[in-house]
């Protein structure tokens, strides 16, 4: 297969470099299609995608489902504000509901992860009546000033400060700590199950029943951001549900219309209803074109039963990084569930995530020494086993040059 693009990859990357924001950390990939897990690049070559867009083409690049019902939408209706009324619209939500926790029924629509994250903030302010945040160390919930105030990396916050007031951090897994720090100005506690940038890390056995509890005897209200997790990724529909803890306010986006931009912020009848006319809005939230999509990635991953797939598969994987972190004494521990996976390394990563690109596989990072894997749960048994194949020999590589260089000082 050969590029269609006008421009050769030098061109595009000047351009992109020239004009693009520069806040992003960028390879020298330039991709021209994608295709369930594969990527392309401008020469033909086929990449096993581990990355998916950051977890967004869970159903797989360009899902034919989803491509189909964008094609059919496109030619009826793109923009229908939420002011008024629309089929596809209704039917998304009444999809959504169903799959969503036993406690959602009523969702926000809007267009990204820290867009929902933003709700879920005003939902709790304006429910309780009360301020305060608690969020998690470790936590990453987006960019905007108001899901940046609970995010706890430093390097995001400290430039953008002052953020939102009384949002205070507690030790992700510590519910003592937490419950030390609630108070009668607490509106909600802010948790991934599995925290997903600072490198894949369930939730301790045990910590969301503690806080749930925490927020019943305090009036506060338990937030869970699976905007990374939902939609089957660890091996559930929503990862909350390894632990069997029903939030009253959840976030999700990602994968949720299969590539076009989406998120919702869903919560309890009771929570949403102190939302009120004028409280919140956003223009393209909830508009037809999105929700097609999202009407066919649901329907995908019932008919084809990805959750289940995430599940079995994500063993496959996760016992090869296993069996590697064992035969590498660089590797330090694999971890994760479904096919939300992470390999912790001794040593910064870089060189690894550079390499494996050579090696026609698309890794993400999370942090320095962190490889993070989140394929599309259409990724196939042959394709896990070549980039298990591919990690093995750049291991045995990095470990070589680690003891020939510590053997020569
Ligand atoms: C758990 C979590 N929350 C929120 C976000 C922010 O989403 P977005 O980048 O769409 O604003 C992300 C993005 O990586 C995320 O992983």
């Amino acid at each position: 297969m050969h590029s269609d693009n006008q421009m050769n990859d030098n061109e595009i990357i000047n351009l992109e470099n020239k004009y693009l924001a520069s806040t992003y950390s960028k390879i020298p990939f330039v991709v021209t299609k994608g295709n369930g897990s594969t990527l392309w690049d401008t020469n033909g070559e086929e990449y096993i995608d581990c990355a998916s867009g950051y977890g967004v083409a869970l159903v797989g690049h360009c899902n034919p489902k989803v491509t189909e019902a964008i094609k059919i939408q496109s030619e009826k209706l793109l923009t229908c504000h939420c002011s008024m009324y629309n089929e596809t619209r209704a039917n998304l939500l009444n999809k959504l509901l169903r799959i969503a926790p036993n406690s959602m029924n009523r969702a926000f629509l809007c267009s990204s992860g820290a867009e929902s994250v933003d709700a879920a903030i005003k939902i709790a302010r304006k429910n309780t009546r009360r301020p305060g945040i608690i969020a998690m160390t470790g936590s990453y919930h987006g960019k905007t000033i108001g899901a940046l105030s609970t995010t706890w990396n430093k390097r995001y916050r400290e430039p953008f400060e002052p953020l939102l007031p009384e949002v205070t951090f507690a030790s992700f897994g510590d519910s003592e700590q937490i419950r030390e720090k609630v108070s009668n100005k607490t509106a909600a506690i802010l948790v991934e199950p599995v925290q997903g940038e600072t490198g894949i890390k369930p939730a301790p056995d045990g910590f969301l029943k503690e806080i749930r509890e925490i927020c019943d005897e305090n009036g506060s209200l338990l937030i869970f951001d699976e905007i990374q997790t939902g939609f089957g990724r660890t091996g559930r529909m929503w990862a909350s549900e390894h632990w069997g803890v029903d939030p009253d306010v959840m976030c999700i986006s990602k994968s949720i219309a299969g590539g076009l931009p989406m998120g919702a912020t869903l919560a309890r009848d009771d929570v949403m209803q102190s939302m009120m006319i004028g409280d919140h809005s956003t223009t393209f939230g909830g508009n037809p074109l999105s929700c097609a999509a999202a009407i066919a990635v649901i329907d995908y991953i019932l008919n084809e039963d990805l959750v289940k797939r995430a599940e079995s598969i994500g063993n496959i994987f996760k016992n090869g990084l296993d069996k590697l972190t064992k035969k590498y004494k660089i590797a330090r521990e694999a971890r994760g569930l479904g096919l939300m996976l992470a390999l912790e390394m001794r040593f910064d990563v870089r060189n690894i995530l550079r390499n494996a690109l050579k090696e026609r596989v698309v890794l993400l990072n999370s942090g320095r020494t962190i490889l993070r894997f989140l394929p599309p749960l259409v990724i196939s048994e042959q394709e896990i086993k070549q980039v298990l194949n591919v990690l093995n020999e750049l291991l045995e590589k990095e470990e070589a040059s680690k003891f020939e260089n510590n053997s020569s000082k």
